[in-house]
Formats: C-alpha cells, sequence, structure tokens
C-alpha cells in the first residue's frame, strides 16, 4: 500500500535550500561557530549529527563532544548523554526518536520543516488500519517513521540491523508487516527469504540512483568497488559489492583492500568516508540516465536544511522544541526499546 498524501509536489530542489542559505565569509563562520561552542557548554547542551548534514556541523559535532553517526547510534548517543539538551542535526523522525527514548531531555532541531518521504509516505491514519487487516503478521518499521507510527510497530529498526532482526523473526515463524522502505524491504526479503508484506515508500534521495548509467561509470572504472545504501532501487543493489547503513559503507571504504569506490547513497557522507581513509579515491555514483535530471542531486534537501545559523537560533530562543503526545511516546518507547536491547545483545 501506498500513501496518497500529496506532499511530492512541495518538496523542495537542494540547490533552492543551498541557495537560501547566507553566503559567510571564513571569519564570520568561525565567530557563528564560537558563539555555538559556547551556548553548548553553558547550556549542558549536545550537538549530534548525521553523516548527510553539511561537514562543517559534522566537525562541530566532533569537536563538542557530540557525536556524527548513523541514526542507530544517533538514538544510542542521545539516550546515554548526561546532556540536559540535545540538538538533532538530521531530519524530523531523528529528533523524535531522541525525544521517545530521553522525554526528560530537551530536544531542539535547526529546523522543523525538515522531513524524510519515507515518513511522509506512511502517515498513520492509513497505517494503522493496514496493520489491523493483517493481525497475523509482526509489524516492523524503519525508523524513518512518525512516533505514531512506531507506536503501532512492534519492532523499530535501522538500515544497520534490519536483516538481523529480520532473520530473528523469521526463525520464530513470524510473518512480517515491513513499513515503509519498499526498496529496503526488497532488499531484507531477497537475503533473509522471510514472509514480508512491503508497504510501498521509498527515499526519493536513493530512488535517483540508476543501474544503467552506474553499469557505464562501472566500465569505466573497472576495479572500482561499488558501495550501496539499501534505500536505492533493487538494480542497484543488486550491482553492489557492499550493501550497508550509512556506518557500514564508512567502514568498508577504510578496510576493503581497494583503492576506489563509487558511491551511492548521499554525498555528504564523503567527509567521514575521507576522514577514515584519507588516500582512497571516492565517486560519486550516478543520479540518472542520458539526459536525466535530479532533483535531490545525491544530497537530501531535507538535510541540508540543517545550518549553523539555525543551530545557533535554538541555542539562543529554545525554539524549534521536539514533543511527543505521551501517550503515542509510551508505545514507541517499547518497539524503539527493543531495537536498542537488540543491537545490545548482538554486541554481546
Ligand atoms: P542510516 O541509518 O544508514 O544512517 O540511514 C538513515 C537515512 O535516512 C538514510 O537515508
Ligand atoms: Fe529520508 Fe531519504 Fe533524506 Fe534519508 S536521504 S532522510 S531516507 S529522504
Amino acid at each position: 500500500m501506498k500513501s496518497t498524501a500529496n506532499w511530492e509536489a512541495s518538496v523542495p530542489a537542494t540547490s533552492d535550500i543551498e541557495q537560501l542559505k547566507p553566503h559567510l565569509n571564513k571569519q564570520e563562520q568561525g565567530q557563528l561557530i564560537q558563539q555555538i561552542k559556547d551556548k553548548l557548554a553553558e547550556q549542558n547542551a549536545v550537538l549530534v549529527a548525521h553523516y548527510y548534514t553539511d561537514p562543517i556541523l559534522q566537525q562541530l559535532a566532533d569537536e563538542t563532544g557530540g557525536c556524527v553517526s548513523d541514526s542507530l547510534e544517533m538514538a544510542r548517543f542521545g539516550k546515554a548523554s548526561s546532556a540536559e539538551k540535545i540538538i538533532v542535526a538530521g531530519v524530523r523522525f531523528m529528533g523524535e526518536t531522541a525525544k521517545i527514548l530521553s522525554p526528560e531531555k530537551t530536544i531542539l532541531m535547526p529546523d522543523l520543516e525538515a522531513n524524510c518521504s519515507l515518513d511522509l509516505g506512511c502517515p498513520a491514519e492509513d497505517f494503522i488500519p493496514f496493520c489491523d487487516q493483517h493481525p497475523d503478521h509482526t509489524v516492523v518499521v524503519y525508523s524513518n517513521t512518525s512516533a505514531a507510527v512506531k507506536a503501532r510497530a512492534d519492532w523499530v529498526v535501522t538500515s544497520g540491523i534490519a536483516t538481523k532482526v529480520v532473520e530473528h523473526l523469521k526463525a520464530q515463524g513470524k510473518k512480517i508487516l515491513w513499513a515503509p522502505d519498499r526498496h529496503l524491504g526488497q532488499y531484507i526479503q531477497s537475503v533473509t527469504g522471510a514472509d514480508m508484506l512491503l508497504w510501498q515508500a521509498s527515499c526519493i534521495v536513493h530512488d535517483e540512483f540508476k543501474a544503467d548509467a552506474l553499469e557505464a561509470l562501472k566500465q569505466k572504472h573497472p576495479d572500482a568497488k561499488i558501495l550501496v545504501h539499501p534505500e536505492s532501487a533493487y538494480t542497484v543493489v543488486k550491482m553492489a559489492d557492499v550493501v550497508g547503513s550509512t556506518t557500514q559503507l564508512i567502514n568498508a571504504v577504510q578496510n576493503m583492500d581497494a583503492q576506489t569506490f563509487i558511491v551511492a547513497t548521499d554525498n555528504r557522507i564523503f567527509y567521514k568516508m575521507q576522514e577514515a581513509a584519507p588516500d582512497k579515491t571516492l565517486i560519486e555514483a550516478p543520479t540518472g540516465g542520458v539526459g536525466a535530471s535530479c532533483t535531490m542531486c545525491a544530497h537530501c534537501s531535507w538535510m541540508a536544511m540543517n545550518s549553523l545559523q539555525g543551530i545557533l537560533d535554538v541555542l539562543e530562543n529554545g525554539k524549534n522544541e521536539v514533543f511527543v503526545d505521551e501517550a503515542v511516546r509510551v508505545k514507541a518507547y517499547e518497539s524503539t526499546q527493543r531495537l536498542l536491547d537488540f543491537a545490545a545483545s548482538l554486541k554481546k
């Protein structure tokens, strides 16, 4: 089932978001960064940033004792942190997840409009009745969903752990209702052979990577390894040497015995990949075939809404606080905490 909500038309192009940002010279940027550092320290606040945000923000999170990571680690870090205030530089569901796990903390986001096509493509009012129609299925949702959708789920998973959770459920003979990402669902189904009913939403950024153009690029770089985030179409996933979460793809660049990598995910991840392996060559996977144009162009426009000025504004004014209805939060906590407990059991 696919949501019928008409949000697609209002998604901004990444270039439009970037053009709206003030162009700061080095000195102005330095001043802004210093102001943010002072405020973070004064307010016992910490910055948690996703790998897809501007490298300036990733560097700032690193320098101030925050965290730069995938969505699983962002959730873990926020919960474990002793900070009273968490600034989440990412998209809406990441802020909500932080609130679900840490209701006593103040969660702020540089821009509350920063959304995700997977979240928008799976509205609770459509999803809940769909689940009710399939009571014999275990409901497993990707973390890229609203708190209300998580509250209806038995399990929340991230791309880094989804396959393991589904294998675990399959071993118990469970049938799975999977939402919202159809590509990730198809990939997990192909790996695990589990009985999965798939919701039909997708990521508008990863949807732009195209298999035929990737094939042509690979021919030009025959020794390159192909790294693919599983939100990409299955035709692209099938060409990958490594399929994985953002952290798993960074680890692949660092650990694989190859010099060149073609990367099919948001290109802001190159900052951490290059930091982990400065001598390796990274090439962006193509976002279209011959004559095609792109809207996201390998960078999520919602992730691009996070800026230095936005962070300073929320620290100065306390605006953009994330709230989750308490009854919803308590239910969403169960399915989200199940993910963290399962991840911890794997580490043992
Ligand atoms: P990760 O959990 O791999 O960081 O993915 C989050 C996301 O939104 C990717 O598009
Ligand atoms: Fe959502 Fe795709 Fe952006 Fe990730 S890259 S936040 S899945 S729209």
